[in-house]
């Protein structure tokens, strides 16, 4: 396992395990299935309503607590400051935990422009011990701007949608220029054409991998946290096995080359759901 070290000294595994769209049993044995892999790091959210399960599966683990690094995020419907107070509460009692590592805004949701005060309550969390670092998901440049200009804490990350074909190099240049962290989100495009790409594949022949494995071993050497998510045992594994080999810097060159800033999720400029 390679990890990072934040903004704020905490060190972070580099690779970790998603949940979403797990429904609450199944991330249980996802889960309980990744961390007997090898992943340290699990990102869930109030939204995917499997906080419960993810919770099961770190208790019956068997992994001293100070060994994992759990990630959860506040959904949109409790942004405000004292919401978002009373919303951790609640994420902290399904996982049946005394403190996450990492809180993060799910969506910055620029219409209702509540994304500043809701961060300073992530601030009180942080300054009262009850999360190890906070950050944001889904956050163009202008939202974070308004956090580096109007709050103290800088985001340790911003979670964004990531991979071959959206590359977020203007926003990835800005993060690196303020100390904070790039983590992908679907970076494998959420199982869609990425997967088949011809680059990929032949770069995959080449090294004996998978066009799943090349791509998360892009966004190591591209410097991103990444978390894909599988509940298939195979991939969970295959997924895990990127640590025995490098991409050569041709090949970081013909990947960076597929860049074609397409979204498959939504742009968070414009995404105000609750
Ligand atoms: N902050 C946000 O707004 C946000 C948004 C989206 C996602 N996320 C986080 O990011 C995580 C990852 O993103 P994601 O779930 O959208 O997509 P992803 O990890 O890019 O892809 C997951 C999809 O790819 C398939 N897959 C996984 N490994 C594979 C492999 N080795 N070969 C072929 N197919 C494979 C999975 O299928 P099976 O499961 O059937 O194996 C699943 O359908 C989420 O789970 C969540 O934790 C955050």
């Amino acid at each position: 396992m390679e990890y990072v070290t934040l903004n704020n000294g905490l060190k972070m595994p580099k690779l970790g395990f998603g949940v979403w769209l797990v429904p609450d049993d199944e991330a249980e044995t996802a889960v309980k299935n990744a961390i007997e892999v090898g992943y340290r790091s699990i990102d869930t959210a109030m939204v995917y309503k499997n906080e419960e399960g993810v919770g099961r599966a770190i208790a019956a683990s068997g992994v001293p607590r100070e060994e994992l690094f759990i990630t959860t995020k506040l959904w949109n419907s409790d942004q405000g400051y004292d919401e978002t107070l009373q919303a951790f509460d609640a994420s902290l009692e399904r996982l049946g935990l005394d403190y996450v590592d990492l809180y993060l805004i799910h969506w910055p949701m620029p219409k209702e422009n509540t994304y500043v005060e809701t961060y300073k309550a992530l601030e009180k969390l942080y300054h009262d011990g009850k999360v190890k670092a906070i950050g944001v998901c889904n956050f163009h440049i202008e939202h974070l701007q308004r956090l580096l200009d109007e709050c103290k804490v800088i985001p340790v990350l911003n979670q964004v949608e990531c991979h071959p074909y959206l590359q977020q190099t203007e926003l990835k240049a800005f993060c690196k220029e303020h100390g904070i962290y790039v983590e992908a989100w679907s970076p494998l495009m959420n199982g869609k054409d990425v997967l088949n790409d011809e680059v990929i594949k032949e770069i995959a022949e080449a090294h004996g991998k998978t066009a799943a494995q090349v791509i998360l071993r892009w966004h190591l050497q591209y410097d991103n946290i990444v978390i894909p998510k599988s509940v298939t045992p195979s991939r969970i594994e295959e997924n895990f096995n990127v640590f025995d080999f490098q991409l050569s810097d041709v090949d970081m060159k013909k990947i960076e080359g597929l860049n074609r800033n397409h979204r498959n999720g939504p742009d968070p400029a414009e995404f105000n759901n609750k």
